[in-house]
């Protein structure tokens, strides 16, 4: 690192409040950052570790929407979901806060005024796009076309995710609402632009000239931006959710989600100390964003274009971007439910957390976008965490309370072979400061993983268990050498495998080891007792990896369901036929799964006539307790069954979504049971 630096000021991409974090956002953004700022708080240097929820703009209202409920319910949702699982999950923020705190409301006005007072806004009326069916502008999100630059169908008013173009929405190609469906038409309304194009010559001596170091798709990108011209940039909006424009006469307007959102990162360094200013405006600070590559435009040249307008602020030194990580060979997808949801993991894998945060780290999207697949984590657990780190810890641990009631025993004299494996450490140490230090995070990984390697071939050519029967004094040294590598390794893989390393510290009784002693050939001295110890990892079964496919191949068969138009119609019938049907309603009593089958529930139906039992499939869709007390329609004059030695008395009404699903058909409002349904 850089020396004239004091302190490092480290942001990752504030996630939007509107649904829960997945394994792309955390392989593209959150882990890398974790690793990063672990090491440089190993390292003794001052850090903080800044994000929090993105809860303005067009996502969060299209949630909204969609599900009936209020922005602001949205955005607490899912705020504290995800706060949860980053937390859960081992990620080392400084502060987790979100952009509707009131700190951030008066951050980030007051930010739009200073500019806004000293001039560098361009005030301008042009005509955008307006839906007359909802009666209201179309920003962003609320507006899909094809994009000019590379035909994708579904482009937004603000982005294409097919090329990464930042667009205007008046750029698209046949635009239609989001809201209404129908065709927009343009009206005039008054916008306050950041001129970005003012700023081109400052940007490209910034950039071009003087962050030739950035990653290359970081660069590439950036570049070809300032090779296509900047233009200036609405930082407003017609909303009804967000900042208010904090200017008179901008009644109904609010501050562009992007002009807000990474002031975010300067919001919650003031929540989090009242020494915020010093991460923010002092020369020796170095400010680094971990970002998606989606995210490049606006961390590399609108906000730092914001930062040099307000004139007091740092601009970043670094932008360590992420491609996007491919889920099972196909892209991610939160409509299509195509992802990995880190809330579930934890559920399904407890206690796993730093198998899933190995796996992300060892196929990092570094430099392009990379697959995660299920059969990829279970080997890399199988043959890497369990084989390699774990094996190899497990027996060192193991021999040394076998043969010396656990107390790390003394050198009794170096061989040469000794020598030379300790003299790896440092060089170990040297590759992997260099690769974090660089952002080169598999590298790291694969450098830290390169000193469990050396440990288990130091084991397997000392063959400690075999030289004991002859020679305890050798022993003695090879088990001290073998604990020296542990010791070590319980340094290097902190930034890496923080669960795993917690544990680690705890079996060998080593507190507060910082970085200073990684390579370090004398870290547990002889006699230091250790404690009991466990395996670090278990293998993951097949079973575990066949429950993860399963789960994505009912999100297949889901989508593709979706997609299929609703069954034929069936042929008419008379009415008398109907008629012959008694349909009544019912209130569910009591509800058992039944045993050995995975589908039924043998439900008590108080019908009005009687009270009688009904077998139905629908486990897979309801839980029996909270399913009591439902009042539902029963076909009751329907032939009894025996159905898995039950004799089931009717059939209850359902409705099949496209997806598979099963919901009850329940009266709009609770009517006595036995009402005729007709
Ligand atoms: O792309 C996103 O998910 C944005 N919510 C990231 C915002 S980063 C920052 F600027 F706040
Ligand atoms: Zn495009």
């Amino acid at each position: 690192m850089n020396r004239k630096f004091k302190r490092t000021t480290v942001t990752a991409a504030l996630p939007y409040a509107n649904g829960p974090v997945h394994i792309g956002h955390l392989a593209g953004v959150y882990v890398p950052a974790d690793i990063y700022v672990r090491y440089l708080r190993l390292k003794g240097e001052e850090v903080v570790f800044i994000c929090g929820s993105d809860e303005h703009g067009v996502p969060i209202t299209i949630k909204a929407r969609q599900e009936g409920i209020s922005p602001q319910q949205v955005v607490d949702r899912y705020h504290e979901m995800i706060k949860k699982s980053f937390a859960d999950f081992g990620i080392s923020f400084s502060i987790y806060s979100r952009t509707s705190s009131k700190v951030h409301y008066e951050t980030a006005s007051a930010f739009f005024k200073k500019l806004y007072e000293e001039n560098k806004f361009i005030e301008k009326t042009s005509e955008q796009f307006f839906d007359t069916e909802a009666n209201q502008f179309l920003a962003d999100r609320y507006i899909t076309g094809t994009c000019p630059h590379c035909g994708n169908e579904r482009a937004y008013g603000d982005q294409c995710e097919s090329c990464g173009t930042s667009l205007n929405a008046t750029d698209l190609i046949n635009p239609k609402s989001t809201i209404s469906g129908s065709q927009p038409v343009l009206k005039e309304t008054l916008h306050w632009y950041l001129p970005l194009d003012q700023y081109q010559p400052f940007l490209n001596q910034w950039i071009l000239e003087e962050n030739k170091n950035w990653k290359s798709n970081v660069y590439g990108q950036c570049k070809s931006w300032l090779d296509q011209g900047l233009q200036p940039r609405a930082v407003s909006r017609d909303l009804d959710w967000g900042i208010p424009v904090p200017v008179d006469g901008a009644k109904g307007k609010v501050l562009y989600v992007w002009f807000d959102a990474p002031i975010g990162y300067i919001s919650a360094t003031r929540e989090l100390t009242p020494d915020w200013e010093k991460y923010w405006k002092d020369p020796e600070t170095r400010l680094i964003h971990f970002i998606g590559k989606d995210n490049i435009v606006f961390h590399c040249i609108i906000f730092p274009t914001m930062l040099k307008a307000e004139g007091s602020y740092i601009l970043p030194d670094n932008v360590p971007a992420n491609e996007f990580l491919n889920l099972e060979g196909d892209k991610i997808s939160t409509s299509r439910n195509w992802a990995v949801w880190l809330h579930e993991y934890l559920e399904d894998f407890k206690g796993k957390e730093d198998v899933l945060r190995y796996v992300l780290c060892a196929n990092m999207p570094e430099t392009k976008d990379n697959d995660f697949t299920w059969k990829d984590f279970q080997s890399r657990n199988n043959s890497e965490l369990v084989a390699i780190l774990g094996n190899f810890v497990n027996r060192t641990l193991v021999l040394t309370q076998k043969y010396f009631d656990n107390k790390v025993p003394e050198i009794t004299g170096l061989t040469a072979y000794d020598q030379e494996v300790l003299a790896e450490i440092p060089r170990i140490k040297e590759n992997l400061e260099a690769s974090l230090d660089n952002f080169r995070f598999r590298d790291a990984l694969k450098e830290a993983m390169n000193l469990a390697r050396l440990g288990n071939k130091y084991l397997a050519d000392t063959e400690p268990w075999i030289v004991i029967k002859s020679d305890k004094e050798r022993v003695k040294t090879i088990l001290n050498v073998a604990l020296q590598i542990t010791a070590n390794l319980s340094i290097i893989m902190e930034p890496f495998l923080p669960f795993t390393i917690d544990k680690l510290r705890k079996f060998i009784n080593l507190r507060d080891a910082g970085w200073n002693l990684l390579g370090n050939a004398e870290i547990l001295k002889p006699g230091h007792l250790l404690n009991k110890s466990e395996l670090l990892y278990e293998k993951i079964e097949d079973e575990a990896i066949e429950y993860q496919l399963q789960k994505l191949a009912r999100s297949k068969a889901a989508n593709e369901a979706a997609k299929s138009p609703v069954k034929p119609g069936k042929a008419n019938i008379s009415y008398d036929s109907f008629a012959t049907m008694d349909i009544r309603t019912g209130t569910i009593l009591a509800a058992e799964k039944v045993a050995k089958t995975k589908k039924l529930l043998k439900l008590t139906i108080d019908t009005g006539l009687d009270k009688r039992t009904v077998v139905s499939g629908i486990a897979e869709f309801f839980e029996p307790e909270n399913i009591v007390g439902k009042q539902v329609c029963i076909l009751a004059n329907l032939e009894p069954r025996e159905i898995k030695g039950i004799t089931s008395q009717g059939m209850i009404l359902l409705a099949e979504d496209k997806g598979g699903k099963l919901v009850f058909v329940t009266p709009e409002n609770n009517v006595g049971n036995g009402s005729e349904v007709k």
